[in-house]
């Protein structure tokens, strides 16, 4: 099988994270969440008392940054998993807690230099389907396949809006629909690595799509390089 690197950016909630990893598992690839890794950092920040009524205490993050080991780890599905310092952090760095600190943690440059540094170097060996926010723009330049995922602000409220329910965490429509409009803002408008689209990517805004749409969708575009 070819090796490319597949670069999936474009909006929070809007369907990247499912999309790359059915990606890299049909094409047997692995598959990076580089969100996955921010939020880790916003929970190591988090456990340690750096962030404390909204402030950040970037100092003590930045001189303890080197003791927070992100890995990811296959579960029995065969879905990698998120862990910190060795613990499974799956479902604790999707709690409203982490979703609500990550965005100021995410503008941090000396977050961004050491999480970026950690993803060049997962895709190396390429073969490998990463999503984010600056994925197609600064960590991978040159990637073969630059996607750009768009969805209106509500649909993708409601999405984890769902998601969370389902999880049977209780929060309000309203709440999340803040949460997912004000990280638009600071992801869009940060100064280093904000969220655009790379020249060369190719958007899909999936707002009214079925999965299925989506993935044929995604398919051709795909198939051209095998
Ligand atoms: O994709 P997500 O919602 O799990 O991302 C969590 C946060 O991390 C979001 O506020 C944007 C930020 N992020 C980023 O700045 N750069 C990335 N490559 C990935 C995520």
């Amino acid at each position: 099988m070819k090796k490319i690197i597949i670069a999936i950016d474009g909006y929070s909630s809007c369907g990247k994270s499912t999309m790359a990893k059915q990606l890299a598992k049909r094409l047997g690839y692995v598959y990076i969440d580089t969100g996955a890794m921010y939020r880790a950092v916003t929970l190591f920040a988090l456990q340690n008392g750096f962030i404390a009524k909204d402030k950040i205490d970037t100092e003590s993050l930045h001189q303890a940054l080197d003791t927070c080991h992100i890995t990811f780890r296959m579960n029995e599905q065969g879905t990698p998993e998120t862990h910190l310092n060795g613990e499974n952090v799956e479902s604790e760095i999707r709690s409203l807690r982490v979703s609500s600190n990550v965005s100021p943690i995410a503008t941090l440059p000396f977050v961004r230099k050491h999480l970026v540094a950690q993803q060049q170097l997962m895709g190396r060996e390429k073969g490998i389907v990463m999503d984010g926010r600056d994925i197609g723009t600064v960590v991978f330049p040159n990637a073969e396949l630059k996607i750009f995922v768009t969805a209106s602000a509500e649909v993708r409220a409601k999405r984890r809006y769902d998601e969370l329910q389902a999880k049977g965490q209780n929060v309000s429509f309203d709440e999340i629909l803040k949460n997912v409009q004000e990280r638009d803002y600071i992801d869009s408008h940060r100064e280093v690595s904000p969220l655009r689209k790379a020249d060369d990517a190719i958007e899909l805004d999936n707002s009214h799509m079925t999965l299925e749409e989506q993935d044929e969708w995604l398919m051709q575009r795909v198939s051209i390089f095998f």
